[in-house]
């Protein structure tokens, strides 16, 4: 049985003032349920406040990007150790907007996912088709493309306590969410690519599903059996909102 996770995606948003209530409000709010897991990944100068507020609660903390190097001349880079000063748990890797704006390539994500793991920080890899490929009947294969590369780099073992989030590229910021059939589908074909690849890996591997995730169309779309939790964007700045999606998320 695969625990739901559902995870803030704070993109480029919050200030220490706003952090702070918000996540004093949420460590109140979700403390003692404990029949999911949850977290936020913050902008990087917020890590040390998220450090300092979250600790010893049921609400881990994360980043939205890492470094693929170690350390050295890589001006505006934040590296994998430096995440892990501030104890950080996860760090999302390929989301669209990051991979769309600054031409962010498979091999570059992968080395990510790879410097993640190595530190022990979660990697939440995203995948995801744009309207265009899913329209035009390649969503499958986009998926594969993003998905083969990673884990062919990456190998199986690597799997272990790390996190897939299909994130259709239309549903993201357009609250347009993908229905829980059309994203029960495309997390049913990702388990079975990552089977085809790593059999071990498949069963065990938490498969989250990211874009206009609600707290109304939550409860449906985490009730799917392939969807193991969220990565909820604009919900997750609102504590009342992120509050209520970690608690349908404790329903299955
Ligand atoms: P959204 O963002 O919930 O605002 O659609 C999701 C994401 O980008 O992870």
């Amino acid at each position: 049985m695969r625990r739901k996770l559902v995870v803030g995606n704070w993109k480029m948003n919050g200030n220490l003032a706003q952090n702070k209530t918000l996540l004093d409000t949420l460590v109140r709010d979700l403390r003692g349920i404990d029949h999911a897991d949850f977290a936020v990944c913050v902008p990087y100068p917020y890590l040390f406040q998220a450090q300092a507020i979250l600790s010893g609660t049921n609400i881990a903390w994360g980043a939205q990007n890492i470094a693929k190097h170690g350390a050295g001349a890589y001006t505006g880079e934040v590296s994998a150790a430096m995440l892990k000063e501030f104890d950080s748990s996860y760090v999302i890797i390929g989301h669209s907007e990051r991979s769309n704006a600054y031409c962010e390539s498979d091999a570059n994500i992968a080395s990510k996912f790879a410097v993640a793991k190595g530190f022990g920080i979660t990697p939440i890899f995203c995948v995801g088709e744009t309207l265009q490929e899913r329209e035009s009947g390649v969503m499958e294969y986009a998926i594969a493309n993003q998905l083969d590369f990673v884990l062919s780099v990456s190998g199986g073992a690597l799997l272990d306590n790390a996190v897939v989030a299909y994130e259709p590229v239309w549903a993201i910021g357009t609250n347009k969410t993908a229905t829980p059939e059309q994203a029960q589908a495309a997390h049913s074909f990702i388990r079975e690519r990552i089977s085809a690849l790593h059999p071990g890996a498949a069963e065990s591997v938490r498969i989250i599903y990211g874009g206009s995730v609600n707290p109304i169309n939550a409860a449906q779309l985490l009730s799917m059996p392939d969807i193991d939790g969220g990565l909820i964007g604009r919900c997750s700045l609102d504590a009342a909102d992120f509050e209520r999606i970690c608690r349908a998320a404790c329903q299955f």
